[in-house]
Formats: C-alpha cells, sequence, structure tokens
C-alpha cells in the first residue's frame, strides 16, 4: 500500500512554519500533501498559523482573532527561524489555494478550533475550497469532536478527520459515529490492532509528528495510510527504501 507524505506545516524543519517558503520547499521534497493550520483574524478571513496567539512565529503579540488580516500581513513571519527567512509573511487560506490549485499536492487543512471555538469557521474553509475546486483532494481535520459533526452536516461527502492525541476508549467506534472518514493520532498512539481495526472499518489513519526514518518505515510497514512530517524529503527516501 502506498502511504501519503503530508509535509506538516510546510517543510517546517527547512523553513519557518506555515510560510510559503515552507509550502515550496515541501514540493520540491517530494510530498504528496501539505497540512496546515487555520484560525480565523478579526475581519473572519482564514489565515494560516498553528498557535491561537502569533508570539511564537512572528515579531508581534496577542491573539490572530484581534487583528485584521492587514495588520497580520504586516508581521515578519520568518526571522524568529533564521534572518534569511525575514521577507516570510502570515499568509491567508486563499492564498495557498491559490498556490496549490495547479500543484499534484493533497491538502490537509486542520481546523484549529479546539481552543477557540471560532464562529463559521467551518463554512468559511468549506466556501473557500469550493471556491478552488479542491474539495476532492482535501480532508479537513480538528481536535474537536463537535466540528466534526459540523462538517459532515456541511456536507457529508466532505473528507473529515477526527484528530486525537490523546488514548481514546475506542478512537475507531468515536470516528464512526462521528461520521468522520478518517483519525490523524499522534505517533505513540499507533499499533497494529489500531490500524488493522480502522481498515475494517474503512477508516484512514494517518500519523503525526514522523521525523525519525525508524518511525516512518514502521508507520509504512504497519500499514497507514498516511503520515506528517516536517522533513517530507527523509520520508520519501524511507519509502523508497521499503519499495525497492
Ligand atoms: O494535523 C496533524 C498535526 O498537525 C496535529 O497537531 O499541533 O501539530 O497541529 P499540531
Ligand atoms: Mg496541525
Amino acid at each position: 500500500m502506498h502511504a501519503n507524505i503530508f509535509a506538516h506545516r510546510g517543510a517546517s524543519k527547512d523553513a519557518p512554519e506555515n510560510t510559503m517558503a515552507a509550502f515550496h520547499l515541501a514540493y520540491e521534497q517530494g510530498a504528496d500533501g501539505i497540512e496546515t493550520d487555520v484560525h480565523l483574524t478579526k475581519d473572519h478571513i482564514p489565515v494560516l498559523m498553528h498557535d491561537e496567539r502569533i508570539n511564537r512565529t512572528t515579531n508581534g503579540a496577542g491573539y490572530i482573532k484581534d487583528y485584521t488580516l492587514g495588520q497580520l500581513q504586516e508581521l515578519n513571519a520568518g526571522s524568529w527561524f533564521s534572518p534569511e527567512f525575514a521577507r516570510s509573511r502570515i499568509i491567508s487560506l486563499e492564498e495557498f489555494l491559490e498556490w496549490i490549485q495547479d500543484k499534484p499536492l493533497y491538502l490537509n487543512i486542520e481546523l484549529k478550533n479546539n481552543n477557540i471555538d471560532y464562529n463559521q469557521l467551518e463554512h468559511i474553509v468549506y466556501d473557500r475550497i469550493l471556491d478552488y475546486h479542491l474539495l476532492h483532494r482535501t480532508t479537513l481535520s480538528t481536535f474537536n469532536p463537535t466540528s466534526v459533526r459540523r462538517l459532515k452536516y456541511l456536507n457529508r461527502t466532505i473528507g473529515v478527520a477526527l484528530l486525537t492525541s490523546k488514548r481514546y476508549k475506542n478512537i475507531v467506534t468515536a470516528a464512526k459515529d462521528l461520521g468522520a472518514n478518517a483519525i490523524h493520532i499522534k505517533y505513540r498512539l499507533l499499533n497494529q490492532l489500531l490500524v488493522d481495526q480502522c481498515h475494517q472499518e474503512n477508516i484512514a489513519i494517518r500519523v503525526f509528528t514522523v521525523n525519525k526514518p525508524q518511525h516512518m518505515l514502521r508507520s509504512f510497514s504497519m500499514g497507514c495510510n498516511g503520515i506528517f512530517t516536517d522533513v517530507p524529503e527523509m520520508a520519501v527516501r524511507c519509502r523508497n527504501q521499503l519499495n525497492d
């Protein structure tokens, strides 16, 4: 089986996460898809960033939800990583979709609504994806089970994944009950029984964040449908090694 390699926040070991530089690099390194995280600005525009706050990855401070897109785009989103990325800025979901539209890449857009449940986030993101005709190669994921339900209610054909970094009593049953198509789990929760259960129930299983070759090889050998990695180049090499 061919597992997909998703660049986690782009090629985020070699470029600042969730910036165009990281996405370009992921594509160059041979990733099959890109994982990115989305929040809403004060003017209700979806933007790509991992944290709710801009402190760690920009020269600003405070919550994304308290700034307009225009204000956020004045910030430097690259120098925290390395001076060579001083021109990197926060990008909107729309800019990302525009870029990815003509590339043969899958999309995994993670709704960051587990700490702040942004009003209408599901609807706004879904509409943007439709605008760019990208629904067929997009998976939306979230740690928020209620949001999984809302997405499925919008359109039951959307590919939706339930994310978890915690042990559920029965994650496969939970995912099925919510109508999810996939589970995205933390690497330490991975075991063969879980992979087999998922496949029996026709639920895809992908693993984050897999940055060590031995963990990549184990995930691929177990039959995972995909991995999320900060180092897509290494993952491509590992997968080739298994297929040789
Ligand atoms: O979507 C997989 C992974 O990105 C989930 O965790 O915190 O890196 O967004 P996090
Ligand atoms: Mg994420």
